[in-house]
């Protein structure tokens, strides 16, 4: 399967028959931000604590249209400063829920969803334990590429 496959799929579940309001935590450049905002009658905002990544979402957004339902904001999940309480149908942390722990996350965010809403989180995890060197490796670049 292919990201765009993956991303179909993940939107099928989506219950796209009411007005959403979502978040996309950790959302990067928004390369998870944009695809829902066109499927969604609603719309999802985008926070991460890299400015020039939430700079790069909102010059997507507007260049495709999608001011009205597509926005990034500067700020840490940890501490959601621009959000009012039970807000959101869904939040949606992708790849991003590791850089603050399955504890601390929903801990966090809970308090954000909406009745009857929920998170829905997709991230590659490392079990506590020992790996071979190709894994260490591999995830210490994954890492420090964040940082670039
Ligand atoms: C692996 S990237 C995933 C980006 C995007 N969700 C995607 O799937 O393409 C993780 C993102 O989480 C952001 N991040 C990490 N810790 C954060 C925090 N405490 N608050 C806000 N963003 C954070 C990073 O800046 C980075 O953009």
């Amino acid at each position: 399967m292919d990201n765009e496959q993956i991303q179909a799929e993940a939107l099928s579940f989506l219950d796209t028959r009411g007005i959403l309001r979502a978040a996309d935590l950790g959302c990067g450049a928004g390369g998870q931000t944009i695809a829902p905002a066109q499927n969604i009658r609603g719309s999802i905002v985008g926070l991460d604590q890299i400015p020039g990544f939430i700079d790069e979402l909102n010059a997507k957004a507007l260049n495709l249209g999608l001011q009205g339902s597509a926005s990034g904001v500067v700020g840490s999940m940890e501490n959601l400063p621009f959000f009012e309480k039970e807000t959101f149908g869904r939040i949606w942390p992708e790849g991003a829920i590791d850089a603050i722990g399955f504890e601390k996350g929903p801990a966090h965010w809970s308090g954000f969803l909406k009745m009857n809403g929920y998170a829905a989180v997709a991230c590659p995890c490392r079990l506590a334990g020992e790996h071979p060197d190709e894994v260490e490796r591999f995830w210490s670049n994954a890492d420090s590429g964040l940082e670039r």
